[in-house]
């Protein structure tokens, strides 16, 4: 059976988004909840501005938690920029992930930057993180449409990926941020980076906004793409890319993946535990495309489905 890997955002991607303001310690437990469901990848927070997002102003209080209640998860975290680097390396993250998208206003709205701007900070942040023997990630935000300037064009997107590749990125991460691409355009997308860039070092990150984010996971597997964010619960959406709804559900994907002879190493029930508890924490029913068929299954006593 091959496998893919699934690294887990609603800690960041998530929670960035929530009127709620989760406590630490509720963060380490739902981080707890998730290793136990056998989630070994997660973006745990981001180091950015505490105006620009209040819900992760405790990000070099989390970092220093997790590492010692959780040593073997591969935990990695947004920076912006080299200040983001700066507080990330200082907590002792081992991991990070730069955040470049593929248009001039999206840049701005999210990170106060120019295009260029954004592009030469996230080359100078993955050289500097790379020297000081960090993992790295680099996300092409905004790879299929851009919630201000529309149909973003793939050789934008091949083109920064390669830049991000060569600047020292392990990780490229294609995202579809506000959740519009369609499973032919990923098709066809894909087909292209994966010229740019080796499979191995390409993930995708859907969101769920247009109820396509199974059916682009498919086809980006079909593509031979084995890297998939995604957030349990489908807790998510970008505050600054208007329209955007969650991340593809994480219980979603693994039911898909291991209903098509991908395993994943995660237990949909222990992801249902973990969704139960992030109810409680953000006081809203959560829970992607298959949540209430998936809790039947649990509550009639079916093993675990997928694993
Ligand atoms: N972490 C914490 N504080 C930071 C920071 C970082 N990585 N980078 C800058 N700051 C602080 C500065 O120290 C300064 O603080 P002060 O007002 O107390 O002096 C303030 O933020 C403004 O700094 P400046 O460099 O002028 O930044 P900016 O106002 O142009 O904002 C970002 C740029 C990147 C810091 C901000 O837009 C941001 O944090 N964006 C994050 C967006 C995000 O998380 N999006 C979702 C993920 S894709
Ligand atoms: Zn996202």
């Amino acid at each position: 059976m091959e496998s893919i890997v699934i690294t887990e955002v609603a800690l960041r991607d998530g929670l960035q988004n929530q009127a709620v303001t989760v406590a630490t310690p509720d963060k380490l437990q739902l981080i707890r909840l998730l290793a136990q469901a056998g989630v070994t990848s997660l973006e745990a927070t981001s180091f950015v501005s505490p105006k620009a997002v209040p819900q992760m102003a405790d990000a070099a209080e989390l970092v220093p938690q997790v590492l010692s209640a959780l040593p073997d998860l591969r935990m990695s975290v947004l920076v912006p920029n080299a200040k983001g680097l700066e507080r990330a390396h200082a907590a002792g993250a081992q991991e990070i992930a730069v955040v470049l998208s593929a248009t001039e206003t999206m840049n701005r709205k999210n990170i106060n930057m120019s295009l260029a701007q954004a592009t030469d900070v996230s080359e100078q942040t993955l050289q500097a993180a790379r020297a000081r023997g960090l993992r790295t990630r680099a996300y092409v935000a905004v790879a299929f449409d851009c919630p201000f300037e529309g149909a973003v064009p793939l050789d934008v997107v091949a083109a920064l990926s390669r830049r991000m590749l060569d600047a020292g990125a392990q990780e490229i991460v294609i995202a579809d941020t506000i959740g519009s691409a369609s499973p032919g355009q990923v098709k066809q997308r894909l087909g292209t980076l994966t010229q740019c860039v080796p499979a191995q070092q390409l993930a995708v990150h859907f969101h769920d906004t247009r109820a396509m984010g199974v059916a682009n996971a498919w086809a980006a597997l079909e593509a031979g793409i084995r890297r998939f964010d995604a957030s349990v619960g489908g807790i998510g959406g970008c505050p600054f890319a208007p329209g955007a709804a969650g991340n593809v559900a994480t219980e979603d994907l693994v039911l898909m993946a291991g209903q098509s002879g991908f395993r994943c190493g995660i237990d949909i029930n222990g992801l249902l535990d973990a969704i139960a508890f992030a109810e409680q924490l953000l006081q809203r029913r959560l829970g992607g495309r298959a949540i209430t068929w998936l809790q039947r299954q649990r509550d009639k006593g079916v093993a675990a489905l997928a694993a």
